[in-house]
């Protein structure tokens, strides 16, 4: 059957919004308190304790988080950070707000996150920090990419903006399997805040430093002011931060999505299951789960076997016509024109430009039914002439 074009657009993503959110955010508006009160301090705190962490620091995005938690590492000038290329460019982005050096190292094609072996290849006396990926809510190999940290004498952090309630070896993601972890809740996100982030840390004189650098790297806590406190206005900046507060509308959606976290998952699990079974014998490799965690399930990136005139970008246009919102993710990030001109390219980094030339996510949401699966699967099997 030729897929519907008069179907709805189902897009790859999109938030699940309840009654109780709506009602979340708007107690928030009759509150006089609409910023750095305490919903902003709950939310912080459910999530740390969802996460198994000792901290949880909100911040306005997910990229802001990225850059809290690489400033937190104490990353500057001359620092290097290896970074997955197969990543939203934010990543890499937050290493160089501070004068880092982004080093870019392959991925494992199994599982599609940093290959620890490229990463021990990518370090030299330079590397501060290994910054790992998720990526579409895999947990990384975490304990490999720890020895190597600690060989090597530098930190590791995590990048899970695809990842919330992961779990790694019996631990969640989040808690204490890297140094800290950035998380994102932007709209297309595990659970959302509208825009948002969180870092998490057992450390708590990071926690302390990431809440001062959202706030111009400001404080009034008398414990640590470093001249004597001339009167109960005084505060002092003791080191350039941003203004990356979270406000308490967002902070009340977060609060009230972080309880349906594990049910937006575990649908997100059904669906990457259906998938898996309807699209078996197909011309794709499918993504895979790790035997020893559970995957949050982001994204569902399948990759596209058949040469020209039946690879990728076709399926891609086949798709998209029937008004199904695919999407590639991710452009590699030495790709960008702006990471070439500084003088990046896509050598050594084979697994992650073969990935991106046969890549494709498929929808993949809890506010999809089994029909929308269905439909999705249909106009899949029908590009290579199988049957719906
Ligand atoms: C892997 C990854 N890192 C960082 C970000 C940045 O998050 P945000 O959009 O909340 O700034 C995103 C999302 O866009 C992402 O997918």
């Amino acid at each position: 059957m030729p897929p519907d074009a008069s179907a709805p657009f189902l897009p790859y993503s999109r938030p699940l919004v309840s009654e109780e959110d709506v009602a979340a955010v708007a107690e928030v508006l009759r509150d006089p308190i609409i910023s750095q009160g305490a919903r902003l301090e709950a939310f912080e705190r459910a999530f740390a304790e969802k996460m198994r962490a000792a901290h949880a620091v909100a911040f306005s995005s997910g990229t802001a988080a990225l850059h809290g938690m690489c400033f937190a590492a104490g990353i500057g000038p001359g620092d290097e950070v290896i970074v997955p290329a197969l990543t939203f460019a934010g990543t890499a982005n937050a290493v160089r707000y501070l004068g880092g050096t982004p080093v870019f190292a392959d991925v494992d094609p199994a599982t599609l996150c940093l290959d620890p072996e490229a990463v021990r290849a990518a370090l030299t006396p330079r590397t501060r920090a290994i910054l790992t990926v998720d990526f579409a809510g895999r947990p990384s190999a975490y304990a490999p990419l720890r020895a190597l940290a600690a060989d090597a004498g530098c930190l590791l952090l995590a990048d899970a903006a695809h990842a919330p309630g992961a779990t790694y070896r019996g631990r969640p993601v989040g808690s204490d399997l890297a140094a800290m972890t950035a998380f994102s809740f932007n709209p297309v996100k595990n659970m959302t805040s509208a825009e948002g982030g969180m870092v998490t840390t057992a450390e708590a004189a990071r926690a302390a430093r990431l809440r001062q650098f959202r706030v111009h790297g400001m404080t009034r806590d008398p414990d640590r002011l470093e001249a004597p406190s001339p009167g109960g206005w005084y505060y002092e900046q003791q080191f350039l931060g941003f203004n990356y507060k979270l406000s308490e509308l967002h902070a009340a959606l977060g609060l009230s999505q972080l309880r349906r976290l594990e049910a937006f998952n575990a649908r997100r699990r059904r669906l990457a299951a259906f998938y898996d079974k309807a699209l078996a014998g197909l011309p794709l490799r499918l993504p895979t789960a790790p035997p020893d965690g559970l995957h949050a399930r982001h994204l569902y990136p399948v990759q596209v076997l058949t040469p020209p005139p039946r690879h990728r970008d076709a399926l891609f246009a086949e798709l998209r016509a029937a008004g199904i919102g695919v999407q590639v993710h991710y452009i590699p990030v030495p790709m960008h024109p702006d990471y070439r001109r500084m003088g990046y390219s896509m050598a050594g980094l084979p697994h992650t430009a073969q990935y991106y030339a046969r890549a494709l996510s498929l929808p993949l949401h809890p506010a999809m039914n089994d029909a929308d699966a269905e439909r999705v699967a249909a106009a899949v099997r029908a590009f290579f002439g199988a049957s719906g």
